[in-house]
């Protein structure tokens, strides 16, 4: 007897140690997901690859195999101590939709995106970047905390990616994503299932603040050139130009390194991580340009100089108007939002294959990224029912 798709989203739960899901990127804990994942789409009579990156694919062959594919997932690793559903209920919703649907005129094929997260190499979506061939040789020497490079991690795995023009597989026709909503507001619409209008354009960047070291006692503070103080400036300077510009957001989810790191020692250095994220490139520029403006101002107020790096902008993708119609059709009543939160689907987006997402609705006040991320088990069966429904109608055109 199949098991149902609560039950393996508690499977997925379980992997790893400590509370909440514990999968990183190119570890043996998403490893062991994407095999179990495999798995399971064999049991649904789904051929399954893998390609050079690692992603996994679940395909169910339709009569006209050579017609584009429609594409359907999501990605299994997950953020340190993260929800039992984010990502893991887009592939397995993915999973039971086909398994319901039967070969249809076009081939399916169920996806999982490797390293979605990016928090252990600080890269993001490696896997769907991997696939639209836009992972360069800079991503794959980036290296987590114990110096372990993506090179090396893929190939302790027995990945050979190498960086490359073109596509890892055939473009689909198109690329459908559900996921919790990780936000408050289908539980506040009193709707089960929401229709993703756009996904939010991200920066991530690394500001350093120069200045220098001297003795916390006898420095008198008229001539500190305290690094770490225009960190804390600048942090502060961020959070209200966020605030200022609709709907943006900053975070500095990292802790602010401070160099030599003693507590009697004027740091001659300070390095911060930011995320900012805007919904559409006009207001993502504008909150680059004013955070960098903000660096700037915080590091030459003290006599410091300040370094901002970029290290990675996701531009912002509309979902297309027709998946957009598909997935509505197929979940009457779900409003439509946009996404705060990054995905998978921007990156095939940004590459131009047609996107679309269906959220479900998170409880517990829309928290995620939390072993406290929650959903409506009613919910996820009518996820898998709605996207199944669109799917049916996609693969038959
Ligand atoms: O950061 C994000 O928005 C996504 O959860 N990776
Ligand atoms: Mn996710
Ligand atoms: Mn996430």
């Amino acid at each position: 007897m199949r098991l149902t798709i609560h039950d393996r989203l508690d499977d997925l739960y379980r992997i790893g140690d400590g509370e909440g899901a514990n999968r990183p990127a190119l570890s043996v804990a998403e490893e062991e997901a994407h095999r179990l994942v495999r798995g399971w789409m064999e049991q649904a009579g789904l051929e399954t690859s893998v390609d050079a990156v690692g992603n996994l694919y679940g395909r169910l062959v339709g009569f006209d195999p050579s017609a584009p594919e429609i594409w359907c997932g999501s990605h299994l690793d997950s953020v340190p101590q993260g929800g039992k559903f984010d990502g893991a209920l887009g592939v397995l919703a993915a999973l039971h939709a086909v398994s319901d649907l039967g070969p249809q005129a076009r081939t399916i094929t169920v996806v999982a995106f490797r390293d979605e997260e990016g928090w252990r190499f600080r890269g993001s979506f490696l896997g769907s970047r991997g696939v639209i061939g836009d992972i360069t040789e800079a991503d794959l020497a980036k290296a987590d905390r114990d110096g372990t490079t993506v090179s090396e991690a893929l190939s302790l795995l027995g990945y050979t990616y190498q960086p490359t023009l073109d596509w890892l597989t055939t473009q689909p026709r198109c690329y459908l994503e559900a996921h919790i909503e990780q936000g408050p507001v289908l539980a506040a619409a009193g709707a089960s299932l929401g229709v993703v209008t756009g996904i939010v354009g991200i920066a991530k960047a690394t500001v350093v603040f120069d200045g220098s070291a001297g003795h916390a006692g006898t420095t008198p503070m008229r001539i500190r050139q305290d690094a770490a103080a225009c960190a804390a400036a600048f942090q502060v300077a961020a959070e209200s130009i966020a605030r200022r510009i609709g709907d943006a957001v900053v975070t500095f989810g990292m802790n602010t390194l401070v160099e030599p790191g003693a507590a009697n020692v004027i740091p001659r250095r300070a390095t911060v991580t930011l995320d900012a994220r805007a919904p559409d490139q006009q207001r993502l520029d504008d909150l680059i340009g004013q955070l960098e403006d903000a660096a700037w101002k915080a590091a030459t107020e003290r006599d410091c100089s300040a370094t901002f790096g970029i290290e990675m902008i996701i531009d912002p993708v509309l979902c297309s108007a027709d998946l957009q119609v598909a997935l509505a059709e197929a979940s009457p009543g779900a409003p439509l939002l946009p996404s705060g939160a990054g995905h998978d689907a921007q990156i095939l987006g940004a590459a131009g294959v047609p996107v679309g997402m269906l959220f479900v609705r998170s409880l517990n006040g829309g928290i995620s990224h939390s072993p406290a991320e929650a959903t409506d088990p009613n919910d996820v069966d009518l996820c898998v029912i709605a996207l199944a429904g669109a799917l049916r109608a996609l693969a038959s055109a």
